[in-house]
């Protein structure tokens, strides 16, 4: 592999939640002048959502590079992954070529460009890593909700996923706001604890906020069997709302 003078840099960058125009001026000249942009690659022959959101940006000399990233928790599996995307990435970065690795809202928000770079850091601590920041899916769904996500004092507690039940319960008696990620494994036990502390009416869950197929569901009474797509995410407001916030639907 020829080494050039200088190395290329690997931007992390964040797309945003789906609606294209939902990213940054900055995000978009880097997307469109790399020579390289990398990706989650999809599943089952179809465009992962970041490879969907930039697809307009790209021009056709640009090399697309779709970086295979398993959706499970076995940490060998994990680490062999991240280890062929972060080899696969140098070998451009030791070109002198910039890769942008665009991923889905914010890319220090729950992202897999923390792990790539981790990796790459490990492999190359010389390599040259920068971030640019999205729109993150929970600030993307309460813009659709039209509430506000926080006022005031209010505290916000985000879970990230896989969280058991008294976790739950712990922070809902933290929180004002608390946002449950990676909600559809468990939104059938986290809508009987909501039930059970009457918070339910106070609920909302956004699917595929800012695409063209988001849902949105509000006072969540209604729905105790909702079955849930991986993009879906349930706020809580935990305190009593104002007149105002009422007003506003959630
Ligand atoms: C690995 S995290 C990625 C978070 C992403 N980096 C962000 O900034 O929002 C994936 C989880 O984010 C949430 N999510 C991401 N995009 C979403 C969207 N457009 N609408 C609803 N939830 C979304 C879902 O809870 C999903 O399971």
């Amino acid at each position: 592999m020829m080494m050039a003078n200088r190395l290329g840099t690997l931007w992390g960058v964040g797309v945003g939640p789906g609606d294209p125009e939902l990213i940054t001026l900055k995000a978009v000249r880097l997307l469109k002048t790399a020579p390289v942009v990398a990706f989650p690659a999809g599943r089952g022959g179809k465009s992962g959502i970041a490879q969907a959101i930039v697809a307009d940006f790209l021009r056709s000399h640009q090399v697309q590079l779709p970086l295979y990233f398993p959706y499970v928790h076995d940490q060998k599996v994990l680490t062999t992954a991240w280890d062929k995307a972060a080899s696969q990435v140098w070998q451009y970065l030791v070109q002198g070529q910039d890769v942008v690795f665009a991923t889905e809202g914010d890319a220090s928000f729950y992202s897999t460009f923390t792990y790539l770079a981790q990796t790459l850091q490990q492999q190359h601590s010389a390599a040259p890593i920068r971030t640019v920041s999205g729109v993150c899916s929970p600030l993307a769904a309460a813009a659709t909700l039209g509430i506000p996500l926080t006022m005031l004092t209010q505290r916000l507690m985000v879970l990230p996923a896989l969280y058991s039940m008294s976790e739950l319960e712990a922070v809902l008696d933290q929180a004002d706001v608390v946002v449950l990620m990676k909600v559809a494994s468990v939104y059938a036990d986290a809508w009987k604890i909501l039930h059970r502390r009457n918070l339910l009416e106070k609920s909302c869950v956004v699917v595929r906020a800012t695409q063209p197929d988001e849902q949105i569901y509000r006072d969540l009474n209604q729905y105790p069997d909702l079955e849930l797509p991986y993009f879906s995410l349930l706020i809580i407001n935990c305190v009593a709302p104002t007149d105002e916030i009422r007003a506003l639907g959630c």
